[in-house]
């Protein structure tokens, strides 16, 4: 009887010996196959300009998974399913040797034609790889095709189109996994069943309840290599525009119909659609930008960010945002969702807190009275928190704070699986709910585009805050205007 767990597919790695790919998706991979979601019937080959052979490349594969545990007694099965191929983007040869190679391992290894390729380099070249593996007949087998690329999805909203229309040559929407990892993240893919497998929760996801959401994704790690990526990207094209605005959707979205990727997906592109675009003067009112500074952790001296070896030396790059955005529609009018996010900052944590609004009398008889906040850790200790008043042990009925904790594992105490790894299962399963849809990422690049075209206009006073700070002082006011302050616990 056919295995049900296995996925059977022939795996393309573009860029396989990056970073990326010994971090992230070999682990995954490995763990995968531990599972027995991979099992005979899979091949991996890794490609890149580098020649190695196939030997030394499972040498590389077997490193990359020896930290995990046990891995010593099926290393070496695992490793015997990759191939390397050294091969130059835009030269047809290497399509030549490289489809040949693919033939002979769907042959050996029974992958009924079924080919996923991840796009795991530079984006420069992922036209021009999605234009040959159609013209060179990867796609011409019987199985399934489907393609996972990598963020930068564009640099705005005209070069992503450009980068969409050439992928779509070869692949139609349905066949391309756009990756956000964040979407692959546990606490992140629980916003929606928490919402709605909780008529609870259900019943006051509104205006009349909620006084506002937070979104923050801080980390306390500056640039390091990455200095000449970032410097041209900043944190509005690095964090805000893909994984924040992915929760952000998560958050404001209607109930969908029904639990299908197609249905969940329309409602996360409504309530994209629905978040204020701001023009002119708008924007300084709700986004503030930052650059770090130098500053002291833990007795360390950390450079500026202009500082940094890979970067312009009076660089107006963002290294932290935060905005108040609004979502115009009869849920949420009037709520606002403050979002930020931060390299160099006190801590390293992505934190969602709903807070409600207070009793509209005081019963209690005291403004100071705590607030109820639902708070959803992402990472790190991911878990969700309810913050409630009960009564003070003793005589009267003076109230105190509490919290309700809930810290989230796994029902059988293993570990929680990687981003990586729940996504390439769902790429090789077919379901692409947690990948971001091409409406999804031009509306969120629509949005982001504006505010960038507006702080082009001038030049920021940066540095504007100290590593390992909470980020500008402009950040806070943000909220203290509305009366409101970060969550911070
Ligand atoms: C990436 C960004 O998408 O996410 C990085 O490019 C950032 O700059 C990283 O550090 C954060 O991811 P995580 O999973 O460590 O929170």
């Amino acid at each position: 009887m056919a295995d049900k767990l296995e996925q059977k597919a022939l795996i393309t790695i573009f860029g396989g010996t990056g970073d990326l790919a010994n971090r992230k998706l070999y682990p995954s991979l490995y763990h995968l196959f531990r599972k027995g979601y991979l099992k005979e019937h899979f091949a991996v080959i890794g490609t890149a300009r580098r020649e190695w052979s196939d030997d030394f490349f499972r040498q590389k594969v077997t490193e990359s998974i020896q930290d995990i545990e046990g891995s010593e007694k099926d290393a070496e099965a695992f490793a015997s399913h990759f191939y390397y191929q050294s091969h130059d983007v835009t030269n047809r040869e290497s399509y030549v040797k490289l489809k040949n190679l693919s033939e002979k391992l769907d042959e050996k290894y029974q992958l009924e034609g079924n080919r996923l390729f991840y796009l795991a380099m530079a984006p420069n070249f992922f036209g021009t790889i999605a234009s040959r593996i159609q013209s060179e007949g990867f796609v011409d087998t019987e199985g399934f095709h489907r393609l996972i690329i990598e963020k930068p999805f564009g640099h705005d909203l005209e070069s992503a189109k450009e980068l969409n229309d050439s992928l779509r040559l070869a692949f139609n929407e349905n066949e391309i996994y756009r990756i956000d990892h964040y979407l692959g993240k546990e606490l992140v893919q629980n916003i929606p069943v928490l919402r709605f497998a909780n008529p609870l929760l259900n019943a006051v996801w509104n205006n009349k309840y909620i006084a506002n959401i937070q979104v923050s994704l801080t980390e306390t790690l500056g640039v390091e290599e990455r200095g000449r990526y970032y410097d041209e990207s900043g944190a509005i094209r690095d964090m805000i525009q893909n994984h924040t605005l992915q929760i952000v959707s998560l958050l404001a979205m209607n109930p969908p119909i029904d639990l299908t990727t197609e249905d969940i997906r329309n409602e996360k592109v409504r309530a994209l659609r629905s978040l204020r675009v701001y023009e002119g003067k708008e924007v300084a009112e709700n986004f503030v930008r930052g650059q770090y500074g130098a500053g002291e952790v833990d007795g360390e001296t950390l450079e500026s960010y202009r500082d940094d070896k890979n970067v312009d030396s009076a660089s107006t790059t963002d290294t932290f945002v935060a905005a108040k955005l609004m979502v115009d529609n009869d849920r949420w009018a009037g709520v606002p969702f403050y979002i930020r996010s931060g390299k160099r900052l006190n801590k390293k944590a992505t934190q969602i807190a709903i807070e409600f609004k207070k009793n509209p009398h005081h019963l209690f008889g005291d403004e100071s009275l705590a607030g109820n906040t639902l708070v959803i850790n992402v990472q790190p200790d991911e878990g969700i928190y309810l913050y409630l008043n009960a009564k003070k042990p003793g005589g009267g009925m003076e109230s105190m704070p509490i919290q309700l904790d809930y810290s989230h594992t796994s029902p059988d105490g293993s570990p929680i699986p990687e981003a990586y790894e729940k996504l390439i299962l769902d790429s090789l399963r077919g379901d692409a709910t947690y990948f971001s849809h091409w409406d999804e990422v031009s509306t969120s690049w629509n949005l982001v585009d504006h505010v960038i075209e507006e702080w082009n206009k001038e030049t920021p006073e940066f540095p504007n805050y100290a590593s390992g700070s909470t980020g500008p002082k402009a950040a806070d006011e943000l909220l203290a205007r509305d009366g409101f302050k970060w969550f911070d616990k």
